[in-house]
Parts: C-alpha cells; structure tokens; sequence
C-alpha cells in the first residue's frame, strides 16, 4: 500500500489512514473539532464534563487568575463513583473491568462489580486506620490488581494517593513519603521480575527509618511462609480488607480538591509533588481516553506504563475506567521469558488498543519481525507511544511490522504536570513521522522564542501552553513558589513545558528534547542532580556532574563525571561500587551507564558545574559561551 502517503515540502512522509477511524461521535476532522473549541471553551468542556456524574453541578466551567486556575467551580464529585458505580449500575456491572497476568502466566480477572466491592471494603480497611480526607497514602507496589484497589480506595474516602514506583531505592522512597507527609504506606512484601523475588518490604523498612509522620504500614503478603509483621504498626492487606464493613459510600469531594500527589523529578535534588484535582483531573482523563486513545466500549486496552508513573495513572486506570473499557494489565517485561511474551498477550486476548513508549519498541525492533511474526495481532485497531520521540524508524516498524498498515499511531505528548495528552495526532489524521502532531482540541499550544513570541515554522523554539486546561497541575505540594515558575517565563503569562520543539509549515510539532537538567531515560524523568547527589554521598567522592547522552535504544543514557577525594584512586571495583551505591539509593533506573573519571569539572565562577561544556565534550559539540567558565 505505497500510495498510502505521500512526501510533503519539507520531506516528511506523510501516512493518511482510513479516515474512518475518526471518532465520529465528537468530530468530523481535526480542523472542524479544533475550530469549534476555540470559538467556546467553555462549551466546548461542558459538553465532555456533561459526560459524568456530578453530586452537584458547577457554577462556572474555570475561574482563572494567574497562574491559578479552577475548574468545574463548586462542582462536587468522586472519581470512583464515575470509574465504578456508573457502570456497575449500567450495563457493565459483570464486564471485566481488569484482566491482570503475571510473569509466571498467572491470571486474575476482576468485573466492575468485583472491582467495586473491593474498593469500598479496602477503603473502609483504611478508615479503620485512621485515614480521613485529606490524608496522604503513599503506596509502594508493583503492577498488580491491589495496586489499584489501594489507589481507587484512597480516592473513594477522599485520601490524596502518592504512588512512588515500585523500582525506586530507599532514599527516594523516604524523600517521598516525608515530602508528601504521608501517614499510611501501603506495599507488598516483595515484586516479581524476570523469574526473580525482588523484596520491597526491606526497602520500605529503611525509608521509614526517618519518616515520623507515617502510622501504619499495609502489607501485601505474597511469600511463604509470609513474613512477621511488627503489631500494631504493620499490617495485612487482605486481613484489613476483609475485617471491614463492606458498603462505602463515596466521600462528596470537591472539583478542586486533590485527587493525588506524583513525584516527578526536577532540576533540584528534590523531586516535585505534583498535585492533581478530582474534577478536572477527571474530565481530561475522561477525554483524552475516550477521544486520543479512541477506547471503545467493546475494546480490550493495553497501556504496558507502571502506575508509579503519570501514565499509570491516567491511562492505566482512571482514563479507561471512566470510560468503562476493560484493561490489561501485565507485570511482564518484554522479552521475559522470550521477546515474543507481548505479541502473544495480545493474541491470547484480543486487545485493540496498545499503549507504550518508544524504548519498548526500539527494543524489539532489535530482536526482530519474527517474534511479532508469529502470532495473530489483527485484533490491534490503535498503537500509541508516549514518554519521549518516537523516532521515524521506530514509528515505521511499529507501522509495518505490527499495525500491518491498519492502524493508526498515536505519538501523544504530555507531561506529568499536565495530567493528559496535549499534542498528539488523532486517529484517523494525516500521520508524520517524527512528529508528535498537533494541539488536541482543549489546548492551545506553540513554539516559542525565550519572550514567549510565536516562532516562525521550522524554526526551533520552546514548547509552550497558551491557556489553562482541566487537568493542569494546581500546584506542587508545600511548594507554591516552584509551581509559579512554569508560569512566569517570557512576556506572556504562559506554561513552560521546558521542552524544545519545531513546527512545520502545517502545524505538526516536532519535539527535539529538554531546555532543561532532566535526562529521558527509557522514556523515565531522572534528574541530573538527584544523580550527583546520590554519587556525591559516596565516601568516595568529591563532586559528580551527570548528563544525557542520546542512546539508540534508550533515548538517552546517564552519562556521570565524578572527581574523587585525595586518597581514592579510579578502578573498575570502585566504578561498581558507585553504580551499586546510585542504585540502592535511587533505584536501577538513575544508575549512570557510564561513569568517567576526571580531575576537574567545568565551573562557572560562581561555583555552578556547567552540565552543557560536558554534554558538548561529549557528543563533540560546540560548548557555546562559555566566557563564565572559571578557567
Ligand atoms: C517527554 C510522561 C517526545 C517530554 C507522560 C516531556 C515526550 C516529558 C513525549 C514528560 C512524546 C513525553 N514525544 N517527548 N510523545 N511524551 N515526552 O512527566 O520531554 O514523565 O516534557 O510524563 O517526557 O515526562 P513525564
């Protein structure tokens, strides 16, 4: 099917898939749906809000004055009550909310029934604890059906959920848990991956060593003989559950009350607790499922991100719930027990929507078409990819080789901070290669100069968002300050995404990476300073500066310079006594690939390391101006 695209001006292939899989019931095409936002916003999120149900109404769709913005104002609601009563009191009360399969082919399988009754009787085992409103829960997990349980039930009785990634180290772990003053954890004794028992239990244990504003511990017991919980401060997650009360009403929320906190990392050492409201948060999850990822009623949906990240959340549980789709979930990796474990998930289940980031594909772009090959994907009708570029080639395998040319790629581009999809293109839209897309319907979104002006086309500039959304961060939690800066660069009261993008002569944006210190690895936010603090805390070392470097599979690397104190010389035992030390602190994910010795690093006279003379070094680039570097 060659004549499937066509090469435009600037020598972008251009794919144009059946229109037909235009979402027909909210838009002929994307130039129509687009218009019509901008001539009634409000309207425009009426309409979707319209959707779900509400204790009691709105009296405004957004009050905004800079940079605070709320929506849906007075509106009172609960997530859950859309996720789960209004399907279980419709048609979808016996359709499978969640098919969970573990690495070891184990198989669960919850309706939206079952899901609902575990909720209320979970979230009445936390008020049992203590837990009220407002209350902070972090919980330590990895991808299994308790994890959502645990988050739903918090958002049932009004508790504002943390969830850290189950693969981070335990000073992450604490740097969390006391950042978001959280009272109650919930995890499980131990992950599975690759075939291997990775323990948690231990790992909670030492970052709970200086956090005092934790009461209770809840225990996921999955070994056996399960392991000794400490009374009255430990306990069973199951023994909790069904000690409760099983009814649950849903606690009346407020639009702009908070839904849950998500660290992400930043360009301090401190990660950011990024705080997300029930009401708008619920409307852009509500949308961005339904309209981007095209979830369909009938549709088994795959989204292979770990809830521990922003599109866990949204996209992993609340979007698809809320539109009562059935999710997968699997923990399994991709190429455990062999690379075509993926492949046969969707055979073996028929799933027509799979979401995931390039690095998975890069991957198994590299084992080979023959894995893919080998089982039946025609029940795929949508793929989209998210967390960093997909580049051309990844696009175009993902194209071919597993779309077999029927399905359309969704490149979605959003951030944690923006709780939904931003730029993307929809399905049934010309596709580009390389290119995220446009600004969905709701947003308004541009390339721009340091003042904030409008770049012209195919010239480079930032990435910035024009007008408030639902789903939009409210704030960063006990840091208001932190949350102004995304407002405050430029002349124009606009949000920084900090990300570097291109826009073509149509509208498509490109983007070409982060203005910032956050390297994408694997499509994960890892802070150049929480790495050089983690190194620095090694006796052995006196200063670190961390950087990325672009990796054909990863996206990009850790690349670390560490100078060391007098008395300690470099070697290959010391190199991984360092990466062992980055990993028990902050987790597999944020060790350095490659670690490099040097006897100096370039400062500025201030004092500052200057990451970019690195970076340039590095990718044998020109460093720029460097006149404030201390010679
Ligand atoms: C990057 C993940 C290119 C970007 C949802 C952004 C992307 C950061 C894309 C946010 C994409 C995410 N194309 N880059 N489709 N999606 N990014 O907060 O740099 O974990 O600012 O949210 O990931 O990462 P976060």
């Amino acid at each position: 099917m060659a004549e499937d695209f066509d090469v435009s001006l600037n020598e972008t292939a251009v794919y144009h898939p059946d229109p037909s899989f235009r979402n027909q019931e909210m838009y002929k095409d994307y130039a129509t749906a687009y218009r019509d936002f901008l001539k009634d916003p409000d309207g425009f999120w009426r309409n979707i809000a319209s959707d779900l149900v509400w204790f009691r109404p709105w009296d405004t769709i957004c009050e905004w004055e800079y940079p605070f913005a709320r929506w849906f104002v007075n509106a009172q609601c609960n997530i859950t009550y859309n996720c789960l009563e209004r399907h279980v009191k419709n048609h979808r009360r016996n359709k499978v909310a969640l098919f969970w399969r573990g690495e070891g082919e184990q198989e669960r399988i919850l309706t939206y029934d079952h899901l609902y009754k575990d909720v209320m009787q979970f979230a009445n085992g936390l008020k049992k604890l203590g837990v009220s409103k407002g209350d902070r829960v972090c919980i330590y997990m990895p991808m299994i059906p308790e994890q959502v349980i645990a988050m739903l039930a918090c958002a049932r009785i009004g508790a504002v959920h943390s969830v850290v990634f189950a693969g981070y180290g335990a000073s992450a772990l604490n740097q969390r848990i006391t950042g978001a003053e959280a009272k109650i954890v919930i995890t499980a004794e131990s992950s599975v991956r690759r075939g291997k028992t990775i323990p948690l239990k231990p790992i909670v244990e030492e970052a709970l060593l200086h956090a005092p504003t934790v009461e209770h511990v809840v225990v996921l017991r999955t070994q056996q003989p399960p392991v000794t919980l400490v009374p009255d401060f430990e306990v069973d997650f199951y023994e909790l559950m069904n000690g409760a009360p099983k009814d649950c009403p849903p606690e009346v929320m407020d639009a702009e009350d908070p839904l849950f906190i998500l660290y992400t990392s930043g360009t301090t050492g401190t990660p950011k607790g990024i705080v997300h409201t029930c009401g708008g948060y619920m409307v852009g999850a509500y949308y961005t499922t339904k309209y981007v990822l095209n979830v369909m009623d009938n549709d088994v949906y795959w989204c292979t991100a770990d809830p521990g990240w922003v599109t866990g959340h949204t996209y992993g549980i609340y979007g698809p719930l809320l539109t009562g789709a059935t999710i997968f979930m699997s923990e399994s990796t991709p190429d455990f027990p062999d690379p075509g474990i993926w492949w046969k998930l969707i055979e073996e289940y028929g799933i027509n929507i799979l979401y995931t980031a390039p690095t998975a594909i890069r991957t198994f772009m590299k084992f080979g078409e023959e894995w893919p090959d080998r089982y039946d994907l025609s029940s795929l009708r949508i793929l989209a990819s998210v967390g960093e570029p997909l580049n051309p080639e990844a696009f175009l395998w993902f194209y071919h080789t597993i779309g077999k040319k029927r399905c359309p790629i969704i490149d979605t581009w959003w951030q944690t901070e923006t709780g939904m999809h931003m730029i993307t293109t929809l399905a049934g839209e010309p596709m580009k290669p390389g290119y995220a897309g446009k600004p969905i319907p709701g947003v308004v979104a541009d390339v721009v100069d340091r003042d904030g002006n409008t770049v012209p086309p195919n010239q480079g500039g930032f990435l910035a968002i024009k007008e408030p959304w639902p789903s939009m961060m409210r704030t960063i939690f006990r840091d208001e300050d932190r949350y102004r800066k995304y407002w405050e660069s430029g002349n124009h009261p606009y949000y920084s995404t900090s990300d570097l993008a291109v826009k073509d002569n149509d509208g498509y944006i490109m983007i070409l990476g982060r203005s910032d210190d956050l390297i994408i690895v694997s499509g994960h936010n890892i802070g150049s300073a929480e790495v050089e603090s983690a190194l620095v805390s090694h006796q052995a070392v006196a200063e670190a500066a961390a950087i990325g470097k672009p990796d054909p599979l990863k996206g990009n690397i850790v690349k670390a310079f560490v100078t060391l104190i007098e008395g300690y010389t470099p070697s290959d035992k010391l190199t991984g006594d360092l990466k062992y030390h980055v990993r028990q602190t902050l987790g597999p994910i944020s060790v350095p690939a490659e670690l490099e010795y040097t006897d100096t690093l370039p400062k500025t006279r201030s004092g500052k390391i200057m990451r970019r003379v690195l970076r340039a070094r590095e990718l044998g680039m020109d460093p720029g101006d460097i006149s404030t570097i201390d010679e």
